[in-house]
Parts: structure tokens; C-alpha cells; sequence
């Protein structure tokens, strides 16, 4: 199926040699409704900066694919900068092909939870159908999760990415972007103490494969504590929330990271948005009223975004 606008979808894999060129990366903003897609496009457009909208499972299940994909297609209308619309997380073959037959640019396989072999042999088939039709595919290796100081070496192996494995399964199924584990992970509570990612292992991939190859980072939230204290303020019991800082982002670019996946974020700025208009007007209850400031909170937090990954003025290169 193709799009109903004269402006096309472009691959990601297109998106993220230029972030590699340019020494940025582009972030990856997950849609669930017409008001967060919007401000996520208005953010984008108003700061000149390449996007990539990506949709789950879950997304898929709740709004339907057929609403996402005409809601991206008047995105692309109003907007000028180059956008990518991306399946995050595809469990299995046949989601892939579904989301590349309905329209996307890029898919993910993820088959971090199979063994090597598995992962690998699912990856391949997604790569075999999405090439020939122009479609990018992300595929994950490691698994995704915090790990404690006193971890062992060997424990802390079983979960982070290996290199050695991540330059043989980029070269056996030839996928264009591959998701790696240094101990991100997803949601609100990514640390229990000091956040910390595994940079030398970053150094080690990055050294095992090819020089212009881009990573991708998931989890990548920051859980902001003014977002964080806005939801609890008005009414929200998320403590002890904690996300990956600010400045490691410029460190995880320099070492090859191109895709930054942020979800969480979002859902933090839309939810403080409805739950400070609610407490603040108790006699609203027109959805436009309450919709409207939580979608224009989106928009200033990816905004912030654009600029901390270096993606603003971009659109163009
Ligand atoms: O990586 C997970 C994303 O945050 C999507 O979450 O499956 O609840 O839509 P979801
Ligand atoms: P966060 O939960 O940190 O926003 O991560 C989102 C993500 O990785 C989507 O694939
Ligand atoms: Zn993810």
C-alpha cells in the first residue's frame, strides 16, 4: 500500500547515515494518539530537524494501524522535513510484513528474547522481504535492562551486547541498524542507584564493525524530574523515577549511536499536561481543553529533545 500524499516516507537507514555523517542522532518518538503525533511533527518541523515516528504493538492495537497510517499521512502534508514512520519492537515475522505491506519505511525485528541463531534466522527473513520493497530494518541483540554495581563480569556478558556477536549478526543478515544493550531500559525506573551506561562496550562494538555503521539506543528516556514533579503534584505516585541523564547522550553519538528511542518521555510531559489542567479547572470536561495543553507540553519536550541530540537544522542535509 502506498501513501495518499505526494510526499513520500523515507527509510530510516537514509535518516541515520546522514546522523552519522553529521555527528547527531535522531530521535525516534513513539505514537499513540493524533494529539502526541502532532506535536511531535509540529516540534520537528518548526525546528528543521529529520523525525522518526514509530508505532508498537501496543500503538497498533489501540489506535489501529489504518488510523495511525492516515494520521502520518497528514503529517507528511503539513509538514517539509524528511520523516520516517517505523515499527518499534515487531515480535515476529508477520507483524513486519504487515507494517511494511500497510505503508511504514522501516520495521524492527526483534528477536533479542530467541537465541543467537533464532534471532538471526527471523532477522534474515524480515531483511529478505523489506529490501527489495525499499524498507530499512532495525533488529535488537542483548537484552535490554539496568544491572547492579555488584553484578559479575560473566552475569553482566549474559545481558549486554557482545561485540564479537554483534559483527556476525550484522554481516549474516545484512539488517541496516541494530539495537544494542549497555544498560538502558524501558519505562520510568531505569536505575535503582547512579545511572550508568557500559560506554567501553559502545567503544567495542563500535570498533568490531564497520566505521559508517549506525546503533540504535532504546530506553533512551530521561524521566525529567520537573516532568516527573508536575504528574506528582497534581496527583500521580511515580517515586523514584529515574531516567538516563542529559549529558550521556553527546557521549553515546560520539560512539556511534545514530537512533535515540524515547517513549516514556512523552507520556510524562502528555500525562502532567491533562492532570495540571484537570486539578486547575475542575469544571472542564470538553477534551479539547485538556488535550490541548498536554499535546503543546509534548511538543516543548521534544523541542528539548531535538536540540540535546543535535538534530535541529538538519532536515536539509
Ligand atoms: O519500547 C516500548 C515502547 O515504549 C512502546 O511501549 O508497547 O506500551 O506501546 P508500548
Ligand atoms: P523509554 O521507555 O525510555 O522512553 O524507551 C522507549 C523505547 O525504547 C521504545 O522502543
Ligand atoms: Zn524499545
Amino acid at each position: 500500500m502506498t501513501l495518499c500524499t505526494t510526499r513520500q516516507l523515507v527509510p530510516t537507514k537514509e535518516l541515520l547515515q546522514n546522523a552519522l555523517k553529521g555527528k547527531y542522532a535522531v530521535g525516534a518518538y513513539n505514537v499513540n494518539n493524533m494529539e502526541i503525533l502532532q506535536a511531535i511533527v509540529e516540534a520537528a518541523d518548526e525546528l528543521k530537524a529529520p523525525l522518526i515516528l514509530q508505532v508498537s504493538a501496543g500503538a497498533r492495537k489501540y489506535a489501529s494501524q489504518a488510523y495511525l497510517i492516515k494520521l502520518v499521512e497528514a503529517a507528511l502534508n503539513s509538514s517539509t522535513i524528511p520523516i520516517a514512520l517505523h515499527l518499534d519492537h515487531g515480535e515476529d515475522v508477520e507483524i513486519c510484513k504487515a507494517c511494511i505491506d500497510g505503508g511504514f519505511s522501516s520495521v524492527m525485528i526483534d528477536g533479542s528474547k530467541h537465541t543467537f541463531e533464532e534471532n538471526i534466522a527471523m532477522t534474515k527473513k524480515v531483511v529478505d522481504y523489506a529490501h527489495p520493497r525499499g524498507i530499512s530494518v532495525e533488529a535488537e541483540l542483548g537484552r535490554l535492562a539496568g544491572v547492579e554495581d555488584n553484578i559479575s563480569v560473566s552475569e553482566k556478558d549474559a545481558i549486554y551486547t557482545n561485540p564479537r556477536e554483534a559483527k556476525e549478526f550484522i554481516e549474516r543478515t545484512g539488517v541496516d541498524s541494530l539495537a544494542i544493550a549497555i544498560g538502558t531500559s524501558h519505562g520510568a525506573y531505569k536505575f535503582k542507584n547512579e545511572p550508568k551506561l557500559d560506554f567501553e562496550r559502545l567503544e567495542a562494538i563500535k570498533a568490531a564493525i564497520s566505521a559508517d555503521y549506525p546503533l540504535v539506543l532504546h530506553g533512551s528516556s530521561s524521566v525529567p524530574e520537573e516532568l516527573v514533579k508536575i504528574c506528582n503534584d497534581y496527583g500521580a505516585q511515580i517515586p523514584g523515577a529515574k531516567g538516563v541523564p542529559e549529558f550521556m547522550f553527546p557521549e553515546a553519538i560520539k560512539r556511534g549511536i545514530a537512533k535515540i528511542n524515547i517513549d516514556t518521555d512523552l507520556r510524562l510531559a502528555f500525562t502532567g499536561g491533562i492532570r495540571k489542567h484537570f486539578v486547575e479547572n475542575p469544571g472542564h470536561f470538553d477534551p479539547r481543553q485538556y488535550l490541548g495543553p498536554a499535546r503543546a507540553a509534548v511538543k516543548e519536550l521534544v523541542k528539548h529533545k531535538i536540540q540535546i541530540l543535535g538534530t535541529d537544522g538538519k532536515a536539509a542535509v
